[in-house]
């Protein structure tokens, strides 16, 4: 039966069930539903709703159907209900009869629905936190066991100077670590309890809307009740937080691929996160990399379309927002999903420190630093770009490394260069002459990694 029958003389047709009906994928909620309305039970009993009795008999029925909601025991499937509030309510109604009539007293389906997804949010931000935890001690234990490893950076996807692995995978982690931040500055502006607020203008009953949020857990209450039950932005920051880290996660994934690749050869990917061809025997495809980089586009789409969907609604609910539910559950999942499959891949590298430092050596990246030598001979910084670059075209034109010409030759360039200048043109000179703050030199990297050991001791 519906909430709304009263009114009616004619039933719903088949087709406006399926455009109407929200059980097929709000059921999600029932764990919070039912835990908002055992709190609601409370507030009305205090508000001389519900007799003592009354209220107890309510929030033991309410609590077994917590626990059936827990071990997926509802059935969900054969109800005739319109989404997840009447099904609680119809199920209530079927176990207490008239008291559980009751309980839907001074209250909407409209602030019902918003307090279940702040809930629903901030049960899932808590995973999402424990999940981008888990990557950021992946990426860490990665740095902190490849810290010697130097390979090429890249800038235009061409080889610009060399790096340390370590610095590589800690630039991830200080994206992880924002995304982690964002999580908890939209947790709390949105942990505030929209309960109380009605349909829109607020109820009758004397209900006490602060200890009702302290039941709940809320911070505090909303404190305008249009606004309460048509606030959708905790949706939509949630979505951009998931687009951000999913963007994130997919430059970590196409670096990873190019790492991955014969042409580069800088790791090797755990057969348990690649797969093969059925064609081509001698395959091992990145598809969890590819596929973290290509859910993207899901979860860029739920924001996108929220966003739309949110655009000139008028005050105060609307049915059009009961479209913020699936591309929020959808993109929760994916973002979930890729979070988990990140760490078994980063778990599943291993560096060939080999082809990285052959790789770094090539490709003139140590070029700024002959460029800076000469500087330090006191050639102006532009004189000596210009040098170098003519060092650079010679080298190209021998297939030789800058290092591997002659002292001879390098003087016909500048007479100012000494025998000293091979020391400057050393790998793990260039790099640890980086002894800059954030920069990749071996000290700044300890300091970075011993910063995020301590980052994740702290949390
Ligand atoms: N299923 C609805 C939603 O998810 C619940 C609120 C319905 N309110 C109403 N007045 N029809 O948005």
């Amino acid at each position: 039966m519906s909430l709304w029958g009263g009114r009616f003389q004619a039933g719903s047709s088949a087709m406006f069930r399926t455009v109407n009906d929200s059980l097929p994928f709000d059921q999600v909620l029932a764990v919070q539903d039912i835990t908002g309305s055992i709190a609601w039970s409370r507030a009305i009993a205090k508000a001389g709703v519900l007799s003592t009795d009354e209220q107890q008999q309510l929030e033991s029925a309410l609590n077994e159907l917590l626990e059936k909601a827990k071990a997926g025991e509802l059935d969900f499937a054969s109800s005739p209900e319109e989404d997840i509030h009447s099904f609680v309510e119809a199920a209530l109604i079927e176990k207490l009869g008239d008291v559980a009539r009751k309980l839907h007293t001074g209250r909407s389906r409209n602030d019902q629905v918003a307090t279940d997804l702040r809930l629903w949010c901030r049960d899932h931000v808590e995973m999402l936190r424990q999940d981008l935890v888990a990557v950021l001690t992946s990426l860490v234990k990665a740095a902190d066991a490849n810290l010697d490893v130097i390979m090429p950076g890249y800038t235009h996807l061409q080889r610009a100077q060399p790096v340390r692995f370590a610095h590589w995978a800690l630039a991830y982690v200080e994206m992880l670590k924002r995304d982690l931040s964002r999580l908890d500055d939209a947790t709390a502006r949105f942990n505030k309890s929209p309960l109380g607020s009605g349909a829109l203008a607020g109820t009758t009953y004397p209900i006490d809307r602060a200890a009702l949020a302290t039941d709940l857990g809320f911070s505090d209450i909303c404190y305008n009740s249009l606004d309460a039950v048509s606030d959708r932005d905790h949706v939509l920051e949630l979505l951009f937080i998931a687009s951000t880290s999913m963007m994130h996660l997919s430059r970590m994934a196409e670096d990873l691929i190019f790492f991955n690749s014969g042409e580069a050869g800088f790791i090797q990917l755990g057969d348990q996160v690649t797969s093969g061809s059925s064609l081509m025997p001698q395959k091992k495809n990145p598809d969890a990399l590819e596929l973290m980089r290509g859910k993207c586009g899901r979860v860029f789409g739920a924001l996108q379309g929220l966003l739309v969907t949110m655009k000139g609604l008028p005050l105060a609910y609307n049915k059009d927002m009961q479209e913020d539910k699936e591309g929020l559950f959808d993109a929760m999942e994916q973002w979930h999903i890729c979070l988990c499959i990140a760490c078994e891949v980063i778990d599943s590298i291993q560096l060939d420190k080999a082809r990285c430092e052959k790789a770094a050596r090539e490709g003139y990246a140590n070029a700024t630093e002959l460029a800076d030598y000469l500087v330090g001979k006191g050639i102006p910084f532009r004189t000596a770009h210009d040098i170098t670059g003519q060092v650079v075209l010679a080298a190209i034109a021998q297939k030789k490394a800058i290092e591997e010409l002659s002292l001879v030759e390098l003087k016909t360039f500048a007479t100012e260069i000494e025998e000293d200048v091979y020391a400057v043109l050393q790998l793990e000179y260039l790099v640890d002459k980086r002894n800059i703050a954030g920069g990749t030199g071996i000290n700044p990297v300890s300091d970075a990694l011993a910063n995020a050991k301590q980052m994740l001791a702290d949390l």
